[in-house]
């Protein structure tokens, strides 16, 4: 063990190709996540380490405070609500993410869903699966059109973009979008029109929410929202969970508000198998699957570790997410 390597967390699965590349330049420790979520005091290497590499665990002031040697989180997503961008920026302390390799993967996932839960694809393939295929199906059972439907993305960052381009080319869907600010780039390529969350949840056919999760966006879709859809519309949730409230979410299904939801994120992860979402035949949840491919974890894993041995090598890592950091340096 060479003690002049900088010692780095791993709470993630790695390619070995990858353990390798991180060998080289640095002493690596895995640990399983639920330790560093339940007993983080048990983990006696936290203290030396001084990079954090993985996805999904919450680091904040409790954590940080039992890593004081600590340069670098690096995030293997390109989502990073789990982590405290103020105090991490606060003690120094560098973050990155994994965007831009998984753009195109999660687009198709959820485009994948936009099409499975329009025309009920797990539920009628449960049908044929039961045996219970006697005769053609009828119209309690038909799905909707989605081609030439109009499709409102809220949050138009480049994985909305990416959607957008799926609907506008593959599908003739109208594109209308809500974000924070104007993308006149997809109003360029897609014909995308900016509306107002209220607008753009009154006119979509198809409703997809791929805004980040922060204080901003918590509970951005609840009672309120959902009864502004139309009964007639689909949901589909594939940034992050507690942006949509699911307990109204849950509700409003229930009382037919809206016809069904595609689901990829929860506000708890993995999902209560008692959820009352999940008793409900016109919801379609998948296991938070947006960039689970073989080639695209493996391009994240690639990146993060990239970030990981710049960040630990005194080149600025190109994923960055606090750049305050490295310009105070
Ligand atoms: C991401 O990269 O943020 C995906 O949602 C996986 O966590």
């Amino acid at each position: 063990m060479n003690l002049n390597k900088p010692l780095v967390i791993v709470y993630n699965k790695l390619p070995e190709e990858l353990k390798e590349k991180l060998e080289k330049v640095c002493q690596s420790v895995y640990v399983d996540k639920g330790v560093l979520e339940k007993d983080p005091l048990s983990v006696k290497e936290l203290v030396k380490a001084e990079a954090l590499l993985g996805s999904g665990l919450k680091v904040g002031k409790g954590l940080l405070d039992l890593m004081p040697a600590l340069k670098i989180v690096t995030n293997i997503s390109v989502g990073y609500d789990n982590l405290d961008t103020e105090e991490l920026s606060k003690r120094g302390i560098m973050a990155t993410n994994t965007p831009d390799v998984l753009t195109d993967t999660t687009a198709d996932t959820i485009f994948g869903l936009l099409l499975a839960t329009a025309r009920r694809i797990p539920e009628l393939d449960r049908i044929v699966k039961e045996g219970k295929w006697d005769k053609s199906i009828g119209p309690e059972l038909f799905g909707m059109d989605v081609h030439h439907k109009t499709l409102g993305i809220i949050g138009m960052g480049r994985i909305g973009e990416a959607i957008a381009q799926r609907a506008y080319a593959g599908f003739n869907m109208n594109i209308l979008y809500h974000n924070r600010n104007r993308a006149f780039e997809a109003e360029k390529k897609y014909a995308a029109r900016s509306r107002t969350l209220e607008e753009l949840l009154q006119e979509s056919d198809f409703i997809c929410v791929m805004v980040p999760l922060s204080t901003e966006t918590k509970n951005l879709v609840g009672e309120h929202e959902l009864n502004l859809i139309k009964d007639t519309s689909v949901l589909i949730v594939g940034s992050r969970g507690g942006i949509v409230n699911e307990q109204a979410l849950a509700v409003a299904l229930e009382n037919g508000k809206l016809r069904a939801a595609g689901l990829d994120v929860y506000e708890k992860e993995p999902l209560d198998p008692n959820h009352p979402l999940l008793k409900l035949e016109n919801v379609l949840s998948l296991p938070h699957i947006g960039s689970a491919t073989i080639e695209t974890r493996s391009k994240m894993g690639a990146l993060a570790v990239k970030n990981l041995i710049d960040g630990l090598t005194d080149r600025k890592p190109v994923s960055l997410i606090n750049a305050n950091v490295w310009d105070q340096e």
